[in-house]
């Protein structure tokens, strides 16, 4: 009786002490115990050799052991269960799997730009419709019906009713603005217009401009040229020159065209600015007194300027983009170029 217990009191530690790897060792653990020819089954077999008086000692010793082999056969296997059935467990220190990101578009990317700069000098930010009425887009722009100026932009009519247009220039926000917004007045309007043209490299039907308007007393041209020299170095850097060109537009006077010094080959000449060393990039000038007097606005008292520029055209000179249609294929490979920017 004394070497049997001896012998438990042995495989209970060994029982206590067991944690199974896998399943492979809990097996082997249930064959080792529990199997028919197992550790639990030879025990009770040595019951047969205990004398009768310390039998009924004995079989509660043995019962005992093979209760503590069972449960801990069965508490293992069902953790195991458990630890199946919610799946291989997560390996956190693995590498993730890298989510594609999209870019922002070059012309996104330049647009906020632009609207940042002119910020930075106290412009606010405003849109208009897309969809226009005539006198926004035309009339009150200093170009009434027949004007020849309206030739110059080749528009898109709505055909359910002929007064309204696609915008051809963000101008028509400028007029919304001055009917709207008391004075003083100092804001940009970027946005989408179209124009009724054949699509290639260097046109297209629809396309962005970025409008700037501002209308205070005493306001002058010297302002004009200080306020866009400002906007050219911050766009495209300390170095470059500006120059303005005698123009016309209907809704300023005097109204002026501005170049800057071409930024591929710094004035020696190149393809960019077809050996001038100079790129046009926006069309300005002091707004017309009849543009005012249409918002009741009186020129005797009010000045002011105005100016507006192509995103695509700002875009071109910038990042040496050719082909005006690459803005609107969605090709990744063009589009990715714009990662860093
Ligand atoms: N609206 C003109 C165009 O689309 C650009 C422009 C020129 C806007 C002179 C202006 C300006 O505000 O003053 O070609």
């Amino acid at each position: 009786m004394a070497s049997l217990q001896e012998q438990i009191q042995q495989y209970e530690q060994e029982i206590n002490s067991f944690v199974p790897a896998n399943a492979a060792e809990l097996e082997d653990y249930r064959i080792r115990f529990l199997g028919t020819k197992g550790i639990v089954k030879m025990i009770f077999g040595e019951m047969k050799t205990v004398p009768a008086d310390q039998r009924k000692e004995a079989g509660q010793l043995l019962n005992g052991f093979k209760i503590l082999a069972e449960e801990k056969y069965e508490s293992f296997k069902s953790l195991q269960a458990s630890a199946a059935a919610k799946g291989p467990a997560i390996d956190n220190t693995l590498p993730g799997t890298p989510l594609p990101l999209g870019t922002r578009h070059p012309l996104r990317v330049v647009e906020n730009k632009i609207i940042s700069i002119f910020e930075r000098i106290g412009f606010s930010v405003a849109t208009g419709p897309e969809i226009e009425d005539d006198w926004h887009n035309f009339t009150s722009l200093n170009m009434p019906q027949h004007h020849p100026a309206r030739d110059m932009q080749d528009t898109f009519y709505v055909s359910t009713n002929p007064d309204w247009v696609l915008r051809t220039h963000t101008s028509s926000a400028q007029a919304r603005i001055l009917e709207s917004q008391p004075l003083p007045i100092r804001v940009i309007c970027p946005g989408r217009v179209y124009r009724n043209e054949t699509i290639s490299a260097r046109a297209h039907c629809f396309f962005h401009q970025c409008e700037g308007l501002y209308v205070d007393k005493n306001v002058s041209f010297a302002d004009l040229k200080q306020t866009l020299y400002y906007f050219v170095t911050e766009m495209f850097g300390e170095n470059t020159k500006v120059r303005f060109r005698p123009s016309y537009f209907p809704f300023t006077e005097p109204s002026a065209e501005m170049d800057i010094s071409c930024t591929v080959c710094g004035g020696s000449g190149c393809n960019l600015c077809k050996h001038t060393g100079w790129v046009e990039i926006l069309g300005c000038g002091m707004v017309h007194p009849n543009m005012l007097r249409n918002f009741g606005i009186d020129p005797e008292v009010y000045t002011g300027f105005a100016f507006g520029m192509g995103v695509e055209r700002i875009t071109q000179v910038k990042y040496q983009v050719n082909d005006l249609r690459l803005y609107s294929q969605n090709d990744v490979r063009f589009l990715r170029q714009f990662q860093s920017v």
